[in-house]
């Protein structure tokens, strides 16, 4: 299974929804979808990543907004053998004739799936609510990326009083203006995305997805709750993502989102919804490789986080609070929590890590190099 990066098809997200069986994704999420994250989640069966969510007002006018925004590297993808969705054209088992011949059964087809090797896909998920704004940050970042994807789901009061995330909810018009615009502005064959909720009222929905599809929208990503719904509370409505699917009616690829912790999870969420994609929020935080079927967080994931994250100069805020979320199953006691939650420092972290056995002697040394030029 060795092959180069180089070797790797590069498809867009949605051409690889369309044609790729078990299609997974990294959501985006707020603080934590930096590049150390994002390279690490995309060794482990992760082919599209999201960024978080920024402003588009900002990230268009702020040169330095995008530099602490934004990086991103030459390896951050993945690659990954996948199998091809459909199996050949099916002609050459096809019978034409009118009648079938009773008594005669024709051999199972044979399966014709291919493997294949791809390159993952890298998103950059924008909150706007101007069409101009929104072009203006895409058309910057657009070398550097794989897509650009609509925030339409961020439930925060600001976010809502400023007209963005949520509030594009029901306000399709506008959708509709936003996706056109950057598409155009990007060129047509460049992909753009939305990220919505689901409505109570279905109407609503459909409205949001008909206009998005309309405008251009190449895929849609469908979280499982309403905008009055917290993750906390309430859990994801898998009927609801089938709904607002057929809304699409095969004209786009869908990704479900909403409580997946588990691969188990994510094939039950994509057999259900019916859709070609899934996607883990808060299950990857708590465990990278959770779509390469570990049940948490393995070490070699951890240690891989831990090199990118010094390599990279990941601040060390997030840094401790990315770790302490991959190792929420390994703490033995509360007080073993309380007590790695109060280390102030990298440095403390690292020996902390190496004392429990999670560092390897080789991930020791090439840390220690990269901690320096943090
Ligand atoms: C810490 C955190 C930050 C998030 N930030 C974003 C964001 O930037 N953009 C977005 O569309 N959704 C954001 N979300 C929502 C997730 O992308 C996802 O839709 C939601 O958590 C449901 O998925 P889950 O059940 O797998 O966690 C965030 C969620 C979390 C937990």
């Amino acid at each position: 299974m060795a092959a180069t990066v180089d070797e790797a098809l590069e498809l867009s997200p949605q051409d690889l929804l369309r044609d790729y069986e078990g299609i997974n994704a990294c959501a985006p999420m707020v603080r934590y979808g930096k590049l150390p994250f994002r390279e690490t989640v995309a060794q482990y069966k992760t082919q599209l990543v999201w960024t978080p969510m920024m402003l588009a007002a900002e990230f268009s006018r702020s040169a330095t907004a995008r530099d602490s925004e934004f990086s991103t590297s030459k390896t951050e993808r993945g690659t990954f053998w996948l199998n091809e969705r459909h199996c050949g054209d099916g002609a050459a088992e096809w019978d034409a004739s009118p009648e079938p011949q009773r008594g005669v059964h024709s051999p199972p087809a044979p399966s014709r799936k291919r493997q294949r090797r791809v390159r993952g896909r890298v998103i950059i998920q924008f909150a706007a609510n101007d069409p101009v704004q929104l072009a203006d940050a895409a058309e910057l970042v657009q070398p550097w990326v794989d897509g650009i994807d609509l925030n339409c789901g961020c439930p925060q009061k600001w976010a809502y009083q400023e007209g963005i995330g949520c509030a594009l909810l029901r306000k399709p018009e506008l959708v509709h203006d936003l996706v056109r615009t950057t598409k155009a502005r990007l060129g047509w064959n460049f992909p753009v995305s939305v990220k919505i909720r689901v409505d109570d009222d279905k109407s609503r929905t459909n409205e949001l997805v008909t206009s998005a599809v309309a405008a251009g929208a190449d895929f849609i990503s469908v979280h499982g709750r309403t905008r009055h719904q917290s993750s906390e509370a309430h859990p994801v409505d898998p009927e609801a993502i089938a709904f607002a699917a057929s809304c699409a009616k095969g004209v786009v690829p869908i990704v479900a989102n909403g409580d997946v912790f588990t691969r188990e999870e994510g094939e039950n969420l994509r057999r259900q919804t019916g859709v070609q994609g899934v996607m883990s929020a808060r299950g990857l935080l708590a465990n990278p490789a959770l779509f390469s079927g570990y049940a948490q967080t393995p070490p070699e994931a951890l240690q891989h986080f831990v090199r990118l994250s010094t390599a990279y100069g990941l601040i060390f805020p997030l840094f401790h609070r990315h770790v302490s979320y991959m190792l929420e199953n390994h703490f033995a006691t509360r007080r073993d929590r309380i007590y790695f939650n109060s280390l102030a420092s990298y440095a403390g972290v690292l020996d902390w890590l190496d004392d429990q056995g999670f560092l390897g002697d080789a991930a020791v040394d090439t840390i220690a190099s990269g901690i320096n030029r943090i």
